[in-house]
């Protein structure tokens, strides 16, 4: 499709205003570099996600993270599975932060400034993973394509998180209700650290507020929407947060079990829980 002058100035616009956003304080940034390598040591967060340290078992998997921010993903894949890992992201200010990170765990991952709309890697590889970007660009079902299309092998593996359509708009509409009647941000940076408790350090929570609160630009998505994506690509699902990465039958239950995102995130809100509303997939090229 043939963009106009005014969509090709949004695109740019879109790009620059996230890029100005995460220079000023990138997502997930802590006090110190220390402070960093601390908690990568301290803890296997990959296995957050179960279908990674089975894939990560593989002596030959090489491993592109898109949109990496300050690493924790990339230097954690490093330290914890000893496997070679790229990360790419355009924001220089994260991605400085991340390789000081990965000298002082003395792994050797590597980073690179890149856009991931112009980037394009050497060879395909066989695990690409992207958590939390591709619903800040301007086009996200273009870049889950590009992802599938472009940066995976054939037989690899791509795992996206995004954020979920009913899933999130409980955790919008508290924030915005509490903005249209008159909180400062303060106030709600405040209501935010007693959603999150797990967050205690200053510089932490409120790189954390402001990417979930005071975000230019993010847009919500749901898997019956990204199945045709991923298809289109040559990919097949093979698993998803959605039914807590369990053996499906058909996609259509998992379609069934999306629509129940909202009452269990307003459920979750009203409970005084954190549940920001993001899911994840997993893909296979198969085609
Ligand atoms: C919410 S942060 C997530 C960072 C990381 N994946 C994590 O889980 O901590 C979104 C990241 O996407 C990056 N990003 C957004 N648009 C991008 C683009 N077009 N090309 C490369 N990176 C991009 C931002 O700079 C930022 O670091």
């Amino acid at each position: 499709m043939e963009r106009g002058r005014k969509g090709l100035q949004d695109e740019s616009a879109i790009g620059q205003s996230v890029l100005e956003f995460y220079k000023a304080l990138p997502f997930n940034y802590r006090q110190s570099v220390a402070e960093h390598a601390r908690e990568i040591r301290a803890r296997d967060a990959v296995a957050v996600y179960p279908v990674l340290p089975p894939l990560l078992g593989d002596p030959a998997v090489r491993v592109l993270e898109i949109g990496c921010g300050t690493g924790w993903l990339t230097n954690g894949i490093a330290y914890h599975y000893g496997r070679p890992v790229l990360g790419i992201d355009f924001n220089p200010v994260a991605l400085e932060r991340a390789s000081a990170v990965a000298a002082e765990l003395g792994v050797g991952s590597q980073f690179r400034v890149a856009d991931l709309f112009t980037w394009m890697p050497d060879a395909p590889y066989p695990l690409v993973i992207s958590l939390g970007v591709l619903h800040h660009t301007n086009d996200c079902a273009g870049a889950v394509r590009r992802l599938g299309g472009e940066f995976v092998a054939p037989g690899g593996h791509l795992l996206v998180g995004l954020y979920h359509q009913p899933g999130r708009r409980p955790f919008l509409d508290h924030f915005r209700a509490m903005k249209a009647a008159g909180a400062s941000e303060d106030e709600m940076q405040d209501r935010f650290r007693e959603l999150d408790s797990r967050i205690t350090e200053d510089t932490h929570l409120q790189s954390w507020f402001r990417d979930q609160v005071l975000h230019p630009h993010e847009t919500q998505h749901t898997l019956k929407e990204m199945l045709p994506v991923i298809e289109a690509c040559g990919m097949t699902l093979e698993s998803t947060s959605i039914n807590r990465f369990q053996p499906f039958e058909s996609v259509d239950e998992l379609y069934d079990q999306e629509q129940d995102y909202a009452r269990i995130a307003a459920e979750r809100l009203a409970a005084g829980e954190y549940f920001p509303g993001f899911f994840v997939f997993l893909a296979r090229k198969t085609a």
